[in-house]
């Protein structure tokens, strides 16, 4: 059996799953409920009573009262492409995070791109990336024409390990690409150090990680930009969407432009005689996608609040637990947004119960989770391929494009345990209350103690 399973809660299936990589999560139907003889302290997966069979947190959460009166306004108004209120929530993400700039675009994914190409970088760079991430960071890197150069996985926090950094600095070196991987902060104070230390550039991939926080800092304000996803399971769901955004306006300016067919910063969308000043593609959000956002922006800080206390309860809770271990913060880490609730599985402490029969235990006993991210990102087919394009072969030597000599240069022994060992808890569940939180930690204990039995049983099967 795949060690993906695949829930049939609604929120699940219906929202698209680009940002969750390979998840998810099996919510079973409690019909075990009806064998009078199944005990509680039978695990689920082998017909016991399950220790959780009400629902969880639906995402996205949608308060029709609250949220549709601007929404049906800017449908009834007529004005659907960019204006106005698309402007006034680029305002208030940059007024919330802290920048002086935002522009929206339609996804993280080209948030990234443009932060990318209008910062310079393209063909000949190369960018310092992490392996533990969602596809969109590196296929941005490639997008703009650059090679990404993977440096390894601190295990303990799941983000890029700092201290790897500047052995891989090169001559090429344009810029460093962190990202704040599952909401939780990577080590910026470190990374900024680097950067400042070797003139690099630095862009942050913030698109997990809204309202997150060093020394009370949002991230995506350290470096020159940050980028941020509003994708269905983000913690600010336009459907699709994305901003960037940044304290350098003229850097913003030609954003603006890039993001308009290369018409100038100012300008009147719809103008046809404004001309066009640059190279330039057009990502533009809806006025009623900006709507949506505006409302449901006024639900983060208090469900970041939320998430933030559920998860360091939940923590407490799991981390006495043997084999389990939670996710590690750096020092200065003031708030997280917990897009994923992350800790490490060791079979070893579960009588060598594999993972994929954990995850399937632990679906059974009604708390969704997912193995996360499947190891190699860094050396997939899609890098050999990009390779392997027109463009590439012009803008680099031959030795560069040398595939299975790049696949040894990035190798990425830790996160391809990492990936191994991963258990996700999708940001949701972060939402119920704190009771809640112990059917998770009991859903684990219960499996922990049983965990013999499990294993005897999938392989009887
Ligand atoms: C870390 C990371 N980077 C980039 C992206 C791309 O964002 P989008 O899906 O909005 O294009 C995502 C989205 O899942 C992400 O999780």
């Amino acid at each position: 059996m795949s060690e993906n399973m695949y829930s049939r809660r609604k929120f699940i299936k219906k929202s698209s799953m680009t940002g969750l990589g390979s998840v998810l999560a099996v919510n079973m139907a409690p019909t075990i409920l009806a064998n009078c003889t199944a005990s509680a302290e039978t695990p689920a997966v082998l017909g016991g009573v399950p220790v959780r069979t009400r629902e969880w947190p639906d995402w996205p959460q949608w308060n029709p009262e609250k949220d549709e009166p601007r929404v049906l306004e800017v449908l009834r108004g007529g004005i659907w492409s960019r204006d106005k209120v698309v402007s006034e929530f680029e305002k208030r993400w940059a007024g919330t995070i802290g920048t002086k700039r935002c522009l929206a675009v339609v996804n993280g994914t080209n948030a990234l791109i443009t932060s990318l190409v209008q910062m310079d970088i393209g063909g000949g760079d190369e960018v310092i990336v992490p392996p533990y991430t969602w596809i969109s960071t590196i296929q941005a890197v490639l997008m703009a024409g650059a090679m990404p150069v993977f440096v390894d996985t601190d295990p303990d926090t799941f983000q890029i390990d700092a201290e790897k950094i500047e052995e891989k600095i090169t001559p090429r070196t344009k810029a460093i690409l962190p990202v704040h991987i599952l909401g939780l902060p990577a080590n910026m104070v470190k990374i900024m150090e680097i950067a400042k230390k070797h003139n690099l550039l630095v862009i942050e991939d913030a698109c997990q990680a809204w309202l997150a926080e060093i020394n009370h800092q949002k991230v995506g304000t350290f470096g020159n930009a940050g980028c941020y996803s509003f994708q269905t399971t983000k913690h600010l769901p336009l459907g699709e969407g994305g901003a960037i955004v940044s304290n350098d306006g003229e850097f913003m300016d030609r954003c603006y432009s890039y993001h308009n067919v290369g018409f100038p910063y100012g300008g009147v969308i719809g103008d046809v005689t404004a001309g066009s000043v640059m190279l330039a593609t057009k990502l533009r959000i809806t006025e009623y996608q900006a709507a949506v956002g505006l409302s449901l922006l006024e639900n983060l800080e208090q469900e970041t609040t939320t998430r933030n206390e559920r998860a360091a309860y939940l923590k407490s809770q799991i981390e006495k637990i043997p084999g389990i271990v939670p996710y590690k913060l750096y020092d200065d880490v003031t708030r997280c947004a917990f897009h994923m609730f992350a800790f490490r599985y060791k079979a070893e402490d579960f009588k060598g119960l594999p993972r994929k029969d954990f995850l399937k235990a632990l679906s059974a006993e009604g708390v969704p989770c997912s193995s996360g991210y499947t190891p190699y990102l860094n050396t997939q087919p899609y890098l050999e391929h990009a390779f392997q394009t027109k463009n590439f072969r012009k803008m680099y030597p031959k030795e560069m494009l040398d595939f299975k000599k790049y696949a040894a240069q990035n190798q990425c022994p830790e996160n391809d345990q990492l990936c191994n060992e991963a258990v996700w808890i999708f940001q949701s569940l972060l939402l119920a209350g704190e009771s809640d939180m112990d059917d998770i930690a009991n859903a684990i204990d219960k499996i922990h103690r049983n965990a013999e039995k499990i294993k005897q049983s999938s392989k009887d099967a």
